[in-house]
């Protein structure tokens, strides 16, 4: 690995130049956006790219982006999963511009509420909804109301997890003992007080924390996509249903990245039903929109919680969610765009790409793998997928990593910034996969003969 590494530093730096004689526009943009934006950039992540200036963007259709400079590239990132079934879908573009001119928020329901409750039962299998802005408030209200129904505290994460900016999840384990994110800034509250963090994929050490009988929920996604992806081992999911019943604690299944299992999300696909399911990011087609869904029995018991309540705020929600536009996108989203036949379809494509690059892998005996979550795929630098957060962190590796995703851009190909991820929309077609597929081998020579 320290061989490739300094090849790989070697190509990173000749990517680097590349990439500024490619794109004039996008330094020129990046130099005027510096006056006043932190860092040159709306939101300070948007700079955490292997380029040496942001990519700017000016427009996006399928899984095309056209920058600046008129370069067009195929996009594996796809928002990283916001844009998971395409950007700007037209089903979706019809509904917003439907909607545009009749109302965009009003703090009442839109004549489109009912079905669209429908299409979240439909789609997912649960009974009952509420919506959010973001999966991070979807997140925060869920935890927020599976306290207040059970009357414990506690929260159990896994090492290694993300469920956004819930202030709550951002802890680390450090000997056994939880702390807080040491990149976590302006956070002065000890959160190692009310959340336990054990490793993924271990049961032991999850009955050990809900034995005690302070813990009001579980929260998790299904397969960690954030620390590097990691799959449950055999019956882990279903281990955490059965020992959250039996300590009367709640289990909430995070499935904002892990939709891309199969139209459902993977609860559905692997008939576990967790007391709350959380999903956002795609779900109003790359509109800002979330939602979580729960049982008849949850609702009863939220609901007694809440008439019990003084009148006042309860801090669970925001005013423009569940605005009109947001109805109008998700249900658009969810009947027309995220369909059986386009789960089909991207399912299909992934298995096909997964295939093509563990053989190129394999070709050079490289200690790679591929991990693949339906339509979410993963290049990982170990030889086997890991099986928790500490083997999926001794995976990483940031030079490789930025090397491989700018020599891609470079070539008008994206993947996510974060790890080496992957996602296929229904609007891929076999000819961006045959694109990656191209540049990728080219890829692996050169860092090889760097
Ligand atoms: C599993 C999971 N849950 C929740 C979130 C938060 O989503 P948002 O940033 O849209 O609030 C993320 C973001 O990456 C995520 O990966």
């Amino acid at each position: 690995m320290h061989a490739l590494n300094s090849q790989a530093k070697r190509l990173l730096v000749a990517e680097q130049a590349r990439f500024s004689r490619l794109h004039p526009q996008s330094l020129a943009l990046a130099k005027r956006t510096q006056s006043h934006f932190l860092y040159g950039v709306p939101m300070h992540w948007m700079n955490d790219w292997s380029t040496p200036a942001p990519l700017f963007i000016k427009s996006a259709q399928g899984v095309h982006l056209t920058c600046a400079d008129d370069i067009d590239y195929t996009d594996f990132c796809l928002g990283d999963t916001g844009a998971m079934f395409g950007h700007s879908p037209v089903a979706v573009a019809q509904a917003i511009a439907k909607q545009a001119n009749h109302g965009l928020t009003a703090m009442l329901p839109s004549t489109l509420a009912p079905a669209t409750g429908d299409a979240l039962s439909d789609f997912f299998g649960l009974p009952f909804w509420q919506l959010a802005t973001t999966a991070t408030d979807a997140n925060r209200f869920v935890l927020r109301w599976a306290r207040a129904v059970t009357k414990r505290n506690k929260l159990l994460v896994f090492d290694g997890c993300y469920h956004g900016t819930v202030d709550d999840t951002m802890v680390d384990v450090v000997n056994t003992k939880t702390i807080n994110r040491p990149s976590l800034l302006g956070q002065v509250y000890d959160l190692g007080l009310h959340t336990i963090s054990v490793p993924f994929n271990d049961l032991a050490a999850v009955e050990q924390a809900l034995s005690k009988g302070d813990i009001a929920c579980v929260l998790t996604e299904p397969v960690l996509t954030n620390c590097g992806m990691v799959l449950p081992k055999t019956g882990f999911i279903e281990g955490l249903r059965a020992l959250t019943n039996q300590y009367n604690s709640l289990l909430v299944l995070d499935e904002t990245h892990t939709i891309s299992t199969d139209r459902g999300g993977w609860a559905k696909a692997h008939q576990v039903v967790p007391d709350f399911l959380v999903v956002g990011k795609p779900i109003a087609g790359g509109l800002p929109a979330a939602a979580y869904g729960f049982s008849h029995d949850m609702a009863k018991r939220m609901q007694a919680e809440k008439d019990q309540a003084p009148a006042g705020h309860s801090g669970i929600g925001t005013t423009l969610s569940g605005n009109m536009m947001t109805l109008a996108a998700i249900h658009a989203t969810l009947t027309e765009v995220a369909t059986e036949v386009a789960y089909q379809h991207m399912l299909a494509l992934a298995e096909t790409l997964a295939l093509q690059l563990s053989t190129m892998i394999k070709t050079r005996k490289l200690p790679w793998n591929i991990t693949r979550l339906g339509a979410r795929l993963e290049l990982q630098f170990c030889a086997t997928s890991p099986t928790n957060a500490v083997e999926a962190r001794r995976a990483q590796n940031d030079i490789l990593e930025s090397a491989i995703h700018l020599y891609l851009l470079n070539r008008g190909v994206l993947l996510t910034p974060f790890h080496n991820m992957m996602l296929i929309s229904p609007a891929t077609s076999q000819d961006d996969i045959a694109r990656l597929i191209k540049h990728f081998d080219a890829c692996l020579d050169a860092i090889l003969a760097a």
